[in-house]
């Protein structure tokens, strides 16, 4: 008869396997759950979508040795305060025609798209849009009309005109405005944001 060390049993590691996989599957289930309440918006991370109506911009973090988002004061979007239901009502719309038109065909947002053109995920900071208080209108007319109003995002490439309605680009502007307060730990990591007095 023949006696099989236990760390060399069949039996031990099948038991082994079984009881690891249960325990990383309830793992996961609790990472999966802690994931959706940090991403949610109104979350320390991601900002509610009345965000909107507030200035936003970016400071240096020397501790974390990146740029991190501040909210500021009062800055509606197209000078109309919007409460929580019209801001998600907004945003959602941005969303939705960025989802419709496959925008990221072309352009990333949050790390996923394509790099054909300008990374989207802080676009609302983009010096190329000037001064801040004419940013929301430049942005406008740049996306219902890209081809004639390009304004040199460092792609040497133009967007091509997509036919946006006006009431879709102004969702898609509440879109990036608020996509660009969520912290995204430093990323893209080659962003320069329009400058502060300060900087
Ligand atoms: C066929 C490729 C293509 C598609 C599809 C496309 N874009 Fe663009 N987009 C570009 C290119 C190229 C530029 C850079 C234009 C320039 O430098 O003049 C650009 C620039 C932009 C900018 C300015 C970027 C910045 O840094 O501020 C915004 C905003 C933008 N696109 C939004 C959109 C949205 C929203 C959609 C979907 C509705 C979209 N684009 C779809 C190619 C595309």
């Amino acid at each position: 008869m023949s006696t099989t060390l236990w760390w060399a049993s069949e039996e031990f590691w099948r038991k082994t396997a079984v009881w690891v996989t249960a325990f990383m599957a309830v793992v996961l289930i609790f990472l999966t759950f802690d994931s959706v309440k940090k991403i949610t918006a109104g979350s320390q991370r991601v900002p509610a979508y009345t965000v909107i109506n507030q200035r936003i911009y970016y400071r240096w973090n020397a501790e974390r040795g990146m740029q991190e988002p501040v909210i500021g004061d009062e800055a509606p979007l197209f000078g109309q305060k919007l409460d929580a239901d019209a801001a998600w009502a907004l945003v959602d719309k941005g969303k939705l025609t960025i989802q419709a038109r496959n925008c990221m065909n072309c352009h990333t947002l949050l790390g996923n798209g394509a790099y054909y053109a300008p990374d989207l995920t802080k676009a609302w900071l983009d010096p190329a849009w000037a001064a801040e208080p004419v940013r929301e209108t430049l942005m406008l007319q740049f996306l219902l009309d890209p081809e004639t109003n390009a304004r040199g995002f460092g792609s040497n490439r133009k967007m091509p005109n997509l036919h946006l309605t006006e009431d879709e680009a102004r969702g898609i502007i509440a879109y990036l405005k608020w996509m660009s307060a969520i912290d995204t730990n430093g990323f893209p990591r080659n962003f320069k944001p329009i400058a502060q007095p300060g900087d």
